[in-house]
């Protein structure tokens, strides 16, 4: 198992495997009929599988415009008004379709807060697409349409997600074992 920073890394989803589930999510992603798409990724989180997605659907042939928004989560309850805007898209949003691409769905509310700000401005449709899909996390009705991985119930590191602002470098997705 590598070490990374003096800690112990299990890797659960290996650079390849990730890079091949990307382009089977992006070729199902261009048999939809999108007209004018526009992605939203989720920072800090989603910054390398938003890439890597992305030039996976110029491989299948999907042109997106490309734009960012950044949000913060608190509070421990199940509301999605926990979720504050820090950075805001500049696109016009009306009468486009929308794909979100997040890291993780796991309780729903970040997503759900970024996708009714989507609806608010006038979106023709919404879709959400997300490396990992924490489902036995969930508090609120949120479903993602592309789901690269489902996860196992551990706190996950790596490709573009943290733990302490630590690990985003890694080209995989894994989980810090605890030595005792
Ligand atoms: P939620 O769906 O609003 O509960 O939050 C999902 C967000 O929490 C993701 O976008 C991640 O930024 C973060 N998150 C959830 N689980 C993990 C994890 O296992 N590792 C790192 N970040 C996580
Ligand atoms: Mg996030």
């Amino acid at each position: 198992m590598p070490e990374v920073g003096g800690k112990v890394i299990e890797v659960l989803f290996s650079a390849e495997e990730i890079a091949s589930r990307n382009l089977a999510l992006a070729r199902e992603i261009a048999k939809r009929d999108y007209h004018n798409l526009l992605t939203v990724s989720i920072l800090k989180g989603s910054f390398i599988f938003a890439a890597d997605l992305i030039r996976a659907m110029h491989d299948a042939g999907v042109e997106p415009d490309v734009e960012f928004i950044t949000v913060s989560s608190y509070g421990k309850n199940t509301s999605s008004t926990d979720v504050r805007l820090l950075r805001d898209i500049d696109s016009e949003v009306k009468d486009r379709d929308v794909l979100l691409i997040d890291d993780i769905l796991e309780s729903g509310k970040t997503l759900k807060f970024v996708r009714n700000l989507m609806i608010e401005r006038g979106a023709r449709s919404v879709s959400i697409a997300v490396l990992l899909d924490k489902k036995h996390k969930r508090t609120v009705d949120m479903k993602a349409d592309f789901v690269a991985f489902e996860c196992p119930d551990y706190f996950v590191v790596g490709y573009g997600m943290d733990v302490a602002h630590s690990f985003r470098q890694l080209p995989y997705v894994g989980r810090v074992v605890e030595s005792d």
